[in-house]
């Protein structure tokens, strides 16, 4: 195979100024960054399709809002982890493996939904404030950003979610 289409890491060509072993360990994190964003979108996905009640609209056109977020946040930290020179993960089982959220199959109502949704952005938000610490240590100020906007934006979801259920 040439050395152009294979797909094995290349941290080696990462000439950027971080510290090679560093570059692992970021995309470490990314990896259960991203598992953690793409389980949430799913869930978020589920409450967009499946919710009902008085608030049914509100919350459909949210959690729309909020998954059209999430996609982007996902192929984003995806390419962050190949600009690293690392693998990107790309599957159920994997994402399964290193999410610290669950996705339920049980049916929900609204409120145990909703209470889901709002639970998660925020353990979202806690578990990003790790990462970015990792990032910050390596000096890698790009991935910190990432991180850094991804904890706010986690944060304005629960806000926006618990506004609406008040
Ligand atoms: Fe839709």
């Amino acid at each position: 195979m040439s050395t152009a289409l294979s797909a094995s890491p290349t941290a080696d060509n990462v000439q950027t100024g971080l510290n090679k072993a560093d570059t692992v360990t970021i995309a470490n994190a990314l990896k259960d960054a991203l598992a953690d964003s793409f389980t949430l979108y799913v869930k978020t996905l589920g409450v967009h399709w499946n919710v009902v009640g008085p608030n049914f609209f509100s919350l459909h056109k949210l959690t729309e809002e909020q998954y059209q977020d999430l996609a982007g946040a996902i192929d984003n930290i995806a390419e962050r982890i190949r600009a690293l020179g690392q693998i990107a993960p790309a599957s159920f089982g994997d994402f399964r493996v290193a999410s610290a959220i669950e996705c339920e199959t049980t049916i929900q109502n609204a409120e145990e939904m909703l209470t889901g949704l709002i639970n998660d952005n925020e353990a979202l938000a806690k578990r990003f404030r790790a990462f970015t610490a990792v990032a910050e240590e390596a000096e890698d100020v790009f991935t910190a950003d990432l991180l850094t906007a991804r904890i706010g934006q986690h944060e304005q979801n629960a806000w926006m979610l618990r506004a609406l259920v008040a």
